[in-house]
């Protein structure tokens, strides 16, 4: 059986691949290329209508919660951190959307706007990512009931058919990690 965490893992990977493709981006407008408009655009819709809409969620809304209710006190401090660096990447990727420009370029300080925001939402990102993977995850899938897990399946599958799901983003992600990542 799938356990919702291994689920959770899946979309870290995706969202990893898409993270270096975004930092490769930020190195080419850095070093003065033109903003890649076209692939900027799908990276940009990933991370707020996948990353923030559906993984935050599945992660915010079920299992951080049950994780703080089971758990012990250092579990549910861990949960809050979590939530507080989850609306700190939410911002950034907010903050990121409105440097895209349908077409024409960055100006000299929207480069170094958008540049910089690429490089703390990857820090965010890895940081997030290491915590769940290494403590929160671990730690659902000691204390947290099967039932649960079953549940939390249940309801990322209904997510995922109201917002959009992984497997629609994954082919996109790999497309542009071939270009970007050789
Ligand atoms: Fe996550």
């Amino acid at each position: 059986m799938q356990r919702a965490t291994d689920n959770l893992r899946a979309d870290h990977a995706l969202t990893t691949s898409a993270m270096a493709v975004l930092r490769a981006v930020a190195r080419q407008v850095r070093a003065g290329a033109l903003f890649p408009s076209a692939d900027g655009a799908v990276l940009l819709r990933y991370l707020r209508e996948f990353v923030v809409a559906v993984h935050f969620r599945k992660e915010s809304e079920l299992l951080g919660p049950a994780a703080a209710m089971y758990g012990d006190e250092k579990t549910a401090a861990l949960v809050g951190e979590l939530m507080r660096l989850q609306d700190e990447a939410a911002e950034l990727v907010h903050s990121l959307v409105l440097f895209w420009e349908p077409e024409g370029d960055l100006t000299p300080p929207e480069r170094d706007g958008f540049t910089s925001t690429v490089d703390l939402l990857a820090q965010r990102m890895n940081r997030i990512q290491e915590l769940e993977e290494d403590q929160l995850f671990v730690t659902c899938d000691r204390v947290v009931p099967l039932d649960d897990h079953l549940g939390w399946l249940r309801d990322f599958t209904a997510l995922e058919q109201e917002r959009g799901s992984s497997a629609t983003w994954e082919p996109r992600i790999r497309e542009l990690a071939a270009r970007w990542l050789r």
